[in-house]
């Protein structure tokens, strides 16, 4: 496995695999992984026979209050898991070797970019689009795999790429499914900023979203909010198409996505559940 930082040593060895033939598949992170990580990678080495991990925590995606600079980071860790797992490049760029003309932002998310995680993260939606965009520029992947636990992420990539007139040329998203701890909670870098009875509080969170499973869309809100510990500040409970990631009325039937932000102590935490109504 190697570890990459500049842009110009990644399309050397990103070239040297595709005049071996090989298809090119691409994990993006900000590193602190963990198992869901993890299991994007293994996805990817299922696709194709070269992967590359970005490690790259993207200031452009976290607003002037929020956690960039305690973001945690340790690259040692991060390497070793990915070596173990047969990862053959990991790319952990600086700032300038990303953002070599400046950082202006070059993705725009729109409405779903305002809504649920754009309207308490304003910019963030189009700073994380701007990297992934370059990134996607710098690596040329075959396929670029992001998880479900992320989900209005993942359904602006995916748009970003159905509008993008094959910039990307033959670039297939895959959507990794949401890996969780034994209790429940949806794995997260953040999950380590979390105490211990914290922790305890956030498991709630799955917990509740599993009761959302009858009755009408209102009814199942209602029961999320209801079954949710009390220490627990909530952001946001909401049913959408996934389609759209427009709020579903009271008639809708069909797959359903309930998206859940709440905050444990200071920590945010995201999770979310397809259920069918
Ligand atoms: P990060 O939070 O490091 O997540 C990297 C990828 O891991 C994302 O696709 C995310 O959805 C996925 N992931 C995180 N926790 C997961 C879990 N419990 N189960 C399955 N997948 C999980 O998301 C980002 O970084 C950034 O916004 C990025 C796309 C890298 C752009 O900067």
């Amino acid at each position: 496995m190697r570890i990459i930082s500049s842009a110009h040593e990644l399309a050397e060895a990103i070239s040297s695999a595709r005049q071996q033939g090989k298809k090119i598949a691409f994990v993006p992170t900000m590193g602190a992984l963990h198992d869901g990580h993890v299991s994007l990678v293994e996805l990817a080495k299922q696709s194709a026979d070269f992967v590359v991990v970005s490690i790259f925590v993207n200031p452009l995606q976290f607003a002037a209050n929020e956690d960039f600079d305690k973001y945690p980071r340790n690259l040692q860790s991060d390497a070793e898991k990915l070596s173990a797992v047969g990862v053959d490049v990991v790319f952990a760029p600086t700032v300038p070797d990303v953002y070599p003309n400046g950082d202006a932002i070059t993705q725009h998310a729109g409405e779903v970019g305002k809504v649920y995680e754009g309207a308490v993260r304003p910019e963030h939606f189009d700073g994380m689009l701007t990297v992934v965009a370059r990134l996607f520029d710098l690596v040329q992947p075959d396929f670029a795999v992001f998880g479900k636990k992320d989900a209005q992420q993942l359904f602006l990539i995916q748009r970003m790429v159905a509008n993008s007139d094959h910039r990307w040329n033959q670039l297939a998203i895959i959507a990794a499914p949401i890996i969780r701890e034994e209790s429940g909670l949806a794995m997260s870098s953040r999950n380590q900023y979390l105490t211990e009875k914290e922790r305890v509080v956030a498991a709630s969170i799955h917990r509740a979203i599993q009761l959302a499973s009858s009755g009408t869309p209102t009814q199942r809100l209602a029961a999320v909010e209801a079954n949710l510990d009390p220490a627990i500040r909530l952001d946001y409970v909401a049913l959408v198409n996934p389609n759209s990631f427009e709020p579903i009325d009271e008639s809708f039937s069909g797959q359903a996505l309930l998206l859940i932000a709440a905050r444990v102590g200071n920590t945010r935490l995201l999770d979310n559940l397809s259920i069918t109504i």
